[in-house]
């Protein structure tokens, strides 16, 4: 097999509309990808002087070591092992595997599963195969549960597909149409926590009072599912309510906190319609619906109140099938 000199694939962040935390307790979730925003990888043949097997460079988090010096449950030696069981390969190539990203790690942007996402493709392609998205969703979803517990799946759906998806771990992914484009602006808190640790926190209080944790999560199941509609037709009065009634059921929860609130509340004063934490939260990214031509001053209202990077991101209308 002749190797090729150098592959390169990237995968997008996420952020999730609608869903977050009931989506791990069978209700549906809406996420899109943050197409601007990418985790990449490039894998290139390494040169006689260097070591053999596959050697790992990741500067932003102090990574450089041979593959085979990994912990096995390190998330990139086990990509790179579900990588190679599923082409059928029993031994990684000699090359040089160098890995970048822009996406904010612990911020509930999905830059686990993004990363992963790009080393699988990056090593497929290097080996000459390129994975189907949903081989790489399921590939990438092995490693997240090393990592995470049992998440819901829905991180490296979206990632994989990246389309905007309306997921639930035991129906058939939907991928939504949209019939006129939605802005939303994704505004970062500073503050960074671990999605096992929300999840775990969310499971403990739901055993202690199941009934009412139940009904909270039914409530979201029954937003996320009026959003589906909103979010196809392009419905922004309606998707506004429905972000804060979501964003209400998750101060609920126990996942919101004060700089999100913050946030949330600064966003609502400068004039949006909706606004909510988006992934685990205790931290990380909330979001708001506005109008394109609100952007700069909700921008600047979302920075006054501590945000520390605001970006803005447009759902395109489409016609994907699913
Ligand atoms: C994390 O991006 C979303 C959560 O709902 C966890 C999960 O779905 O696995 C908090």
């Amino acid at each position: 097999m002749t190797i090729p000199a150098t592959s390169h694939a990237s995968a997008p962040a996420k952020f999730i509309l609608f869903g977050e935390h009931a989506v791990v307790y069978g209700e549906p979730a809406l996420a899109a990808p943050l197409q601007s925003i990418r985790a990449h990888a490039t894998i290139s043949a390494s040169s006689a002087k260097d070591p053999s097997g596959l050697f790992i460079t990741a500067d932003d988090i102090y990574l450089r070591c041979l593959y085979g010096d990994l912990m096995p449950t390190h998330p990139i030696a086990a990509t790179i092992r579900g990588v190679l069981q599923t082409i059928g390969s029993s031994q990684e190539p000699r090359a040089h595997l160098s890995l970048s990203s822009a996406i904010p790690v612990s911020a509930g942007l999905g830059s686990s599963a993004a990363t992963s996402a790009a080393v699988a493709q990056a090593l497929a392609r290097f080996l000459h195969r390129e994975l189907s998205a949903n081989q790489v969703s399921d590939l990438v979803y092995e490693v997240e549960k090393l990592q995470h517990g049992i998440p819901s799946g829905i991180d490296n759906t979206v990632i994989a597909h990246e389309q905007t998806v309306f997921f639930t771990k035991t129906n058939k992914t939907e991928f939504l149409k949209l019939t006129r484009p939605l802005t939303f602006l994704i505004a970062d808190s500073g503050e960074r926590s671990s999605t096992k640790e929300t999840v775990a926190g969310v499971r403990e209080r739901y055993k202690r009072e199941q009934k009412t944790y139940q009904a909270w999560f039914d409530d979201i199941g029954n937003i996320t599912r009026a959003a589906r509609t909103a979010v196809s037709h392009g419905d922004s009065e309606l998707l506004g309510k429905l972000m804060l009634r979501n964003q209400e059921l998750l101060e609920a929860i126990g996942v919101s906190c004060p700089s999100l609130d913050r946030l949330v509340k600064a966003a609502l004063r400068a004039g949006v319609s909706g606004a909510k934490l988006s992934g685990s939260g205790a931290g990380g990214h909330i979001i708001a619906h506005v109008h394109p031509r609100q952007a700069d001053h909700v921008v600047s209202r979302l920075r006054a109140a501590g945000a520390r990077n605001v970006f803005l991101t447009e759902l395109t209308a489409n016609t994907h099938d699913s």
